[in-house]
């Protein structure tokens, strides 16, 4: 497994441990950066991990800024991406089951260290369920490509 990781300067630390803790596991991680901790916007880093989960280059992504919000919208805006914030492992878990994420994002400034960890061990070992989840992904899809959603104009 590849993954791409990218954080803002607020979560310089986190990322090293973060990318440290998924290498331990055998999954190549590459650092999109910052690694500067002097002020750094987080569309930048959010963008470069969204377009190469997006071209294919990884099979996904992890994002971490203050919050994890701003990074993860940044990511969202590339065509493709399904980016969302998680503050514990039973939604990281779920995202991937249910929501196919292929990107997960946290907060440097909200959880800690070991949490970011079994956020992210529960999202990389989860795998995305299909099914009537694969229904209702095509539909957010649908209004990424379109604007539009058909099966709203059903009554
Ligand atoms: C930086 O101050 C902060 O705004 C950023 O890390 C993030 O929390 C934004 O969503």
């Amino acid at each position: 497994m590849k993954l791409a990781i990218g954080n803002d300067h607020v979560a310089v630390d986190m990322k090293l441990e973060i990318k440290a803790f998924l290498e331990e596991k055998g999954i190549e991680v590459i650092d999109v950066g910052t690694n500067e901790r002097g002020s750094f916007n987080y569309p930048v880093s959010g963008y470069r991990v969204a377009k190469m989960v997006a071209a294919g280059e990884v099979d996904g992504g992890v994002l971490i800024c203050g919050t994890g919000v701003g990074i993860s919208l940044a990511a969202n805006k590339v065509r493709g991406i399904r980016a969302c914030v998680c503050s514990d492992p039973y939604t990281a878990k779920l995202s991937k089951q249910h929501n196919n994420t292929n990107i997960i994002a946290f907060g440097a400034r909200v959880i800690g260290v070991e949490l970011a960890k079994m956020i992210v061990e529960e999202w990389v070992n989860a795998s995305f369920l299909g099914g009537r989840h694969q229904t209702r992904v095509d539909m957010i899809m649908e209004i990424e490509e379109t604007q539009h959603l058909a099966a709203a104009e059903e009554n």
